[in-house]
Formats: C-alpha cells, structure tokens, sequence
C-alpha cells in the first residue's frame, strides 16, 4: 500500500497567517502541521509516501522532509499548480500509485485513530472512515439509510446526518478513472466527495467509524483544536516516557528539558 498526502490548496480561511506560507507548514503544537498527517500514515504501516503541495512552497517541503530517510520512509514529492480541489491534486498520484491501492490523507486532518488494521484489511473499492460531528455543514456528510451509507453531500445547508467524512481514504486503483470523469463543483473544484459517490453508487465502498479525536486544521478554531490533541498525545507519551526512566532508573536528559520543561519537570 502507497500513501499520499495533500498539502496544496491556498488555505485562505487562515489568511493572513496562510499569506506567505503554507498552511501545513503551521505549527501544530510542537511539529510542522504536515507531520502529524505523516505520522498517521506511517503508524500505519506506511512508507511509500507522496507528496503533493503548491509550487510557491514546494522547496520548504523538500527542506524540511527531504527523502523521507529520516524517518525510515520514502519520500516523492509532486506539485498542484493552483487550487483545483483535493481530487485534482490526487489525480497527480497515478504514476506514483502505479496501479496499487492507495491511503490518502489530507495535509491538515489531525487523527487520534490507528488505521493499520484497516490499511491490512483493505481488499478493493473505498474505505471511508466517519465521523460524529456537531459541526457537519463545514464538511462531506454522510447519509444512511439503514446502517447503509447511501450518498454524500459536500457542506450541506441541511446536512442528512451528523456524520461527517474525514479526510483518510483508502482507495483501489478505480479512483483515477473516476477522477478523470469528474467536472469542477460549484467552488470551482474537483471534489473527493463526488469520487467517493462513485464508489457508493458501484456499492464498493464501506464505511468505518473513527474511535479517537479527529479534527481539520483550516479555521482558527480547529487550528487551535489539532494544537490541543497534538499536545494531549505528547503529554501522553511523556507521560509513559518519564514513567519507564523512572522505574529503570534513567536520567532524563537536558534536550528532554529543555523542549518539553513543564512535563518534564525534574532534572536529576
Ligand atoms: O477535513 C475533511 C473534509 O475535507 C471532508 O469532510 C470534505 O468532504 C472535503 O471536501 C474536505 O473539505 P474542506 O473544504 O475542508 O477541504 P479543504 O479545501 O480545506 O482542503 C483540505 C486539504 O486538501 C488541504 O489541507 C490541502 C488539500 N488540498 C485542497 C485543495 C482545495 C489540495 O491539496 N489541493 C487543493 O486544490
């Protein structure tokens, strides 16, 4: 299984901040925003990993992830010339997928979630994961009709569920067929969504709930939001990490200090 990330797009709801760089080079806590997507793939067993971002940053991408070496993966980086929609920017994937299945994560979608009995169980067609939301109209909403999900609308004034569609998919190698037969929606773009009803109007694809947080980066408030589950999970694993230097007896270190003072408070 390939991976790809999206990080093209303007992210102007974030302007100004999003003015002269790109919004998944944001700090999200204590990383730049695209790591924490990059992290969702890799603890999914994933190490083939494109990347997809705009042209004005592209080099800050390169500087920053360079081939992927550091951290163990394999990096290949592709650019979208404007903001086309998220099934343009996938579109650029086909090469890369080379006929393979492919898990697709967009650049500013923050998960608690483990995907990689998903990624392991993945057969053909489209894995959608959902989630509850109180928020709906500001994402794809999901219908179903008899625990079966029937359709999805993109930002709907009057959403059929509370139910939005994250921003992960895994998708066999059909998605670049239907990408192709896709025109621009109302906001000018190629829509994932209408991909997606592709896939359910075939009955190929099968819905998965996500159990941890989930939340988008592209406001203020959810900016501010993936900043908070960014910094739970690193409170967590220092947490377990102090834990276990304290029982085996081990300094923690100045760096851990240094960058993390307040949960790693002693300095022995
Ligand atoms: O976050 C989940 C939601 O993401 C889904 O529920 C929606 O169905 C889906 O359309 C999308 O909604 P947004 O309108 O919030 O997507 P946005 O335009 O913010 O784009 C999300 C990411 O996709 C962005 O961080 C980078 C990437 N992207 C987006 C566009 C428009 C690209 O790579 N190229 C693009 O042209």
């Amino acid at each position: 299984m390939r991976g790809v990330i999206l990080a093209g797009g303007l992210g102007s709801r974030l302007y100004p901040i999003t003015e002269v760089t790109n919004k998944h080079l944001l700090p999200v806590y204590d990383r730049p925003m695209i790591f924490h997507p990059l992290d969702t793939l890799l603890r999914a067993g994933i190490k083939d990993i494109l990347i997809v971002s705009s042209p004005e940053h592209a080099g800050a991408f390169l500087r920053l992830l360079k081939n992927g070496q550091q951290f163990d993966a394999n990096f290949t980086f592709r650019v979208q010339n404007g903001n086309g929609g998220i099934a343009e920017a996938l579109g650029l994937a086909e090469d890369f997928a080379h006929g393979d299945d492919i898990t697709v994560i967009l650049g500013d979608n923050i998960f608690e979630d483990d995907f990689s009995e998903a990624v392991k169980t993945f057969k053909s067609g489209a894995t959608l994961f959902l989630k509850d939301t109180d928020e709906a109209r500001r994402f794809g909403v999901a219908e179903i009709v008899d625990g079966k999900l029937v359709g999805i609308e993109e930002k709907p004034k009057e959403p059929k569920s509370t139910y939005a569609i994250t921003g992960i998919y895994i998708f066999d190698s059909q998605v670049f067929n239907f990408i192709k037969r896709l025109e621009p929606s109302w906001r000018n773009e190629l829509e994932i969504t209408d991909v997606n009803n592709f896939y359910i109007e075939k009955n190929e694809a099968q819905a998965i709930f996500v159990e941890g947080r989930w939340t988008d980066a592209g406001t203020f408030e959810s900016l501010y939001m993936a900043g908070i589950i960014a910094r739970d999970r690193v409170l967590g694993q220092m947490e377990t990490h102090i834990k276990e230097r304290v029982i085996k007896g081990i300094k923690v270190t100045d760096e851990e200090h240094n960058r993390y003072p307040r949960f790693v408070p002693v300095k022995h």
